[in-house]
């Protein structure tokens, strides 16, 4: 599903919200929608991140900005040496950021793996999943290291990873807020 597809059932799905909220129950607005969540429910989003010189973590508060502007969404944003089994486990969906180090993720993104792996097994299965990335020039061996263990986990990757190489960028900005609004919109649904 493409951004655009995406963005446009969310504003729809939206409007029909606040129009049944004007006129009848949540009851109402499930039955109208086919949407089977209460009205009140809201989707948490845990966002993982480890930066050692600020740009994955400005990239990860964009995210956090894309998530929190769809309505109904709550985001955890945490550091990954801050980041327990159980912030997982009660996350929607997860995003997980990472500077590019030594052509793998980096050493606490590694460790917050190590640490949850266990007790996610058969917890996590094809919960949402996303990933962006700071690298200096390339990107490719982080993507790929995480997106090996996310198979592991068995994450649901829903949409393209965000890559940085070098300045973060407004276009970049741009992705990484993007990024956020699709999980964040599409796990409030329970579209994916
Ligand atoms: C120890 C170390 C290893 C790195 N290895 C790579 C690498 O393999 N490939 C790459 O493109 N950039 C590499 N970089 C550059 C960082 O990925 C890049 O500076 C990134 O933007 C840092 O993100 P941060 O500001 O969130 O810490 C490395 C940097 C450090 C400090």
């Amino acid at each position: 599903m493409t951004i655009v597809s995406l963005l446009s059932i969310i504003a729809k799905k939206q409007a029909e919200n606040s129009l049944c909220h004007s006129r009848a129950s949540g009851f109402h607005w499930m039955q109208t929608t086919g949407i089977h969540s209460g009205e009140n429910e809201m989707a948490t989003i845990l966002i993982v991140y480890h930066s050692q010189t600020g740009k994955t973590q400005k990239m990860a508060e964009t995210v956090a900005e894309g998530a929190k502007s769809i309505e109904g969404v709550e985001v955890v944003l945490k550091k990954a040496a801050d980041a327990t089994l159980e912030d997982l486990l009660a996350a929607d969906g997860l995003a997980i950021g990472t500077p590019e180090n030594f052509g793998y993720m980096s050493g606490m993104i590694k460790d917050f793996f190590d640490r949850t792996y266990v007790g996610a097994q058969e917890k996590v299965f094809r919960k949402p999943f996303v990933v962006f990335i700071s690298a200096g020039n390339d990107g490719t061996g982080a993507l790929r290291s995480i997106e090996r263990i996310a198979l592991g986990y068995k994450f649901k990757t829903v949409y393209s990873p965000v890559i940085a190489k070098g300045a973060i960028t407004e276009e970049i900005l741009n992705q990484c807020h993007e990024l956020g609004a699709t999980i964040a919109g599409g796990c409030q649904m329970h579209i994916y």
